[in-house]
C-alpha cells in the first residue's frame, strides 16, 4: 500500500489543523506498514493504531469545528455531517475487520480517499473563507 506523503498543497493555511492532519497522514502510513505482515489484520497492533486514528479523528473534528466556529465559518453543519460520517465508516470499518467482512486494503484505501478528498476539497474552504476575510 502506498504511503500518503504530506505536500503543500494540503496545508489549509493554519498551523494546527496541518500539524494534526499531518498526525493524521501518519497514523494511516503506520497502519498500512503494520499491514505488510501476513495477518496483520488481526494484530494487536492493527487494532490499536486503527483506534488511535479514529480517537484522534475526533480530536482534530473537535478542534477543526472550534476553530471554524470562531471564524463564524459558513454552512457549518455539513462540514460537521461530513465529519460525522467518518468517524461511522471507521467505526463500521473496524467492526468489518473484526469479522472477517473487510480486508486491510479497504481501510486503507477508505483512509486515503477520505483524508485526501475532504482536506482538499472541504478544509480547503478553511483556508477560501479566511483569505476573503
Ligand atoms: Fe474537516
Ligand atoms: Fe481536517
Amino acid at each position: 500500500m502506498k504511503h500518503m506523503e504530506w505536500s503543500d498543497a494540503y496545508s489549509v493555511g493554519v498551523d494546527v489543523i496541518d500539524e494534526q492532519h499531518r498526525t493524521l497522514f501518519a497514523l494511516r502510513n503506520e497502519l498500512a506498514e503494520c499491514c505488510r505482515a501476513p495477518e496483520a489484520v488481526h494484530s494487536e497492533r492493527f487494532h490499536d493504531i486503527l483506534a488511535e486514528m479514529f480517537e484522534y479523528s475526533r480530536t482534530h473534528f473537535a478542534t477543526e469545528e472550534a476553530f471554524m466556529r470562531s471564524i463564524c465559518f459558513p454552512n457549518l453543519e455539513l462540514h460537521v455531517e461530513e465529519h460525522a460520517g467518518f468517524i461511522e465508516a471507521v467505526a463500521d470499518l473496524s467492526v468489518a475487520i473484526m469479522g472477517n467482512l473487510a480486508t486491510p486494503e479497504t481501510v486503507l484505501t477508505f483512509l486515503s480517499d477520505w483524508l485526501t478528498a475532504h482536506i482538499l476539497k472541504s478544509d480547503h474552504q478553511i483556508r477560501d473563507h479566511l483569505s476573503a476575510a
